[in-house]
């Protein structure tokens, strides 16, 4: 009976002193960000769950609402006072995963070939490329602090300079920025490897989101394989599961295949 009793109470300890795993998810208002959110919530992890208009993000508040361990915040890309305000209150605790899920793709006049224009340039680099690394920056000693201590960023096969290819009416600053953060990713993994940081760089494959919706309409881009996010998404979780530090240079498409950089 002694036993038995010093047994309850050591699960018990055990169990006051298990956290669930934490994730940060930027973008999280809708498309494949909201779908990670809702996956993660459902498999019981912490989230906290970031938008640049909390006000707005109808489907996370409800998200949120129905579900104790899910936090709405406001994370701007393009905020970078904002993004270390946002580190600054979550300083000291543990984020086991941080998805660089934001992109932005920019309209068609502004970056194909004969249109190119800055504003629209600063607003594709500053998001896909500033805003992805300055998170990074502002929460890595959350994720240096944490169990899993990984890093995933979203990509696009469209940023694989190997793989550009013969596409038409180019996305140039939208493919070029992958390109780009890409090359930050990859300097992190070699700045934080020490620390025992894994980063991952995935593509989500062509998901059935607003970015797909307007990638058709401005760019004429369809593909007939197109998936629904909670697919993509449940394709991604599991291979975030399998990242350690091998695959730190490597960029993974949701189908489990390696492209080159
Ligand atoms: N869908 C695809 O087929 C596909 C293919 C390859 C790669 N990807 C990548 O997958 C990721 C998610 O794409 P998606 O299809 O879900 O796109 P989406 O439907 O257009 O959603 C983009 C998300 O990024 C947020 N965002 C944009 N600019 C931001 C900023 N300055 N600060 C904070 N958040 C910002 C948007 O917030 P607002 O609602 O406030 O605008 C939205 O939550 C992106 O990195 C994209 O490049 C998607």
């Amino acid at each position: 009976m002694k036993r038995l009793l010093a047994a309850i109470l050591m699960v018990g300890l055990m169990s006051a002193h298990a956290h669930a795993a934490t994730v940060l998810v930027t973008g999280s208002n809708r498309g494949i960000g909201l779908e990670f959110a809702r996956q993660y919530a459902a498999a019981g992890w912490t989230v906290i769950a970031t938008t640049r208009n909390p006000a707005e993000a109808k489907d996370l508040n409800a998200l949120a609402a129905k579900n104790k361990s899910v936090t709405v915040e406001k994370l701007d890309l393009l905020d970078l006072p904002g993004i270390k305000a946002l580190a600054a209150k979550y300083k000291g605790k543990p984020i086991d995963l941080l998805i660089n899920n934001a992109g932005l793709l920019g309209d068609a006049p502004g970056q194909t070939l004969g249109t190119f224009d800055r504003k629209s340039f600063d607003a594709v680099f500053g998001t896909n490329v500033f805003g992805t690394l300055s998170v990074t920056e502002a929460f890595k000693d959350n994720v240096v602090a944490s169990q899993q201590k990984k890093i995933v960023s979203l990509t696009s096969i469209a940023g694989s300079v190997t793989v550009a290819g013969a596409a038409k009416n180019n996305p140039y600053w939208y493919r070029a920025s992958k390109a780009a953060m890409h090359m930050g990713m990859r300097a992190v993994a070699a700045d934080l490897k020490d620390k025992g940081v894994i980063v991952g760089i995935i593509g989500p494959g062509s998901v059935d989101t607003e970015m797909y919706a307007q990638y058709g309409t401005d760019y004429g881009y369809k593909d007939p394989g197109v998936m629904i996010p909670a697919q993509s998404v449940e394709k991604i979780i599991k291979i975030i599961e399998t990242l350690d530090q091998t695959s730190n240079n490597k960029l993974i498409n949701s189908d489990g295949k390696t492209y080159p950089f």
